[in-house]
């Protein structure tokens, strides 16, 4: 039921979410040695997930990365307080930061495919989606990591008819703090607080002024909420399908 509530929603909606294109700039960096990583079968941090019909939940996302300016700064932020969140990762940023992406998975994060470079998919041919999403699946794979469930369209860009070959269930965001416009990490802090609600997906980026909002920003919001993963949020399965904006 709350899928379908969902899908009648999406239809009344702009397809184009503003989606932060501060990454289309971003510095190149020196990537993290990929040598040595070790070989052996990664174990995931369990812990019981909440159920967020009964209990106020929030879900946490962060688009764009991985980032050698602060995905680790978001990893360690979220570790402090034993909270959960999810990391949409671009396929051409994987390369050399195998290490960020194997920590996110061990920690208990989503790990989302958020296309090869960021490309508008409402433009693509179905061929062109299918690459984009495999070639991504394969980088993060290649990690040591399971290939991604859940795909975000950059730019929240999306159609319902792209459900036709996109087979994973399709995340985009009731709140949007637009963190990637501000300068100052107090200002991302409060806006996110002010906006967080139970049952919201909060689309935010992962970059060096959001990852310094964090530590703060988490320890606050588990006055009041439980910070899970998406998929614990929206209770997904392996089957799970359809497009979702939050509970
Ligand atoms: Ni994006």
């Amino acid at each position: 039921m709350r899928l379908v509530f969902t899908l009648l929603f999406l239809v009344a909606l702009p397809f184009t979410f503003a989606d932060g294109p501060w990454h289309q700039s971003r510095p190149e960096l020196a990537p993290e040695t990929s040598e040595n990583l070790p070989t052996d079968k990664l174990k995931v941090h369990s812990r019981p997930a909440p159920n967020c019909v009964k209990v106020k939940c929030l879900a946490l996302t962060f688009d764009d990365g991985p980032n050698p300016e602060s995905t680790n700064k978001i990893l360690a932020a979220l570790e402090k307080e034993d909270a959960r969140a999810s990391f949409f990762f671009i396929g051409r940023y994987v390369k050399g930061q195998e290490r960020s992406v194997r920590r996110a998975y061990v920690d208990g994060d989503d790990i989302g495919n958020h296309s090869w470079d960021h490309t508008d998919f409402t433009k693509l041919k179905p061929s062109q989606i299918k690459n984009e999403l495999l070639k991504t699946g394969l980088a993060i794979e290649n990690t040591g990591v399971p290939e991604p469930h859940l795909f975000r369209p950059p730019y929240g860009a999306f159609r319902l008819s792209m459900l036709r070959y996109i087979h994973v269930p399709v995340i985009l965001w009731n709140v949007d703090p637009k963190d990637w416009a501000q300068k100052d990490p107090k200002a991302i802090a409060k806006i996110v607080e002010e906006q967080a609600r139970p049952g919201a997906i909060i689309v935010m980026h992962d970059r060096r002024l959001t990852a310094e909002a964090l530590t703060k920003l988490i320890h606050n919001l588990k006055k009041k909420y439980r910070l899970v993963t998406v998929t614990e949020l929206l209770n997904l399965s392996p089957k799970s399908k359809g497009a979702y904006l939050g509970l």
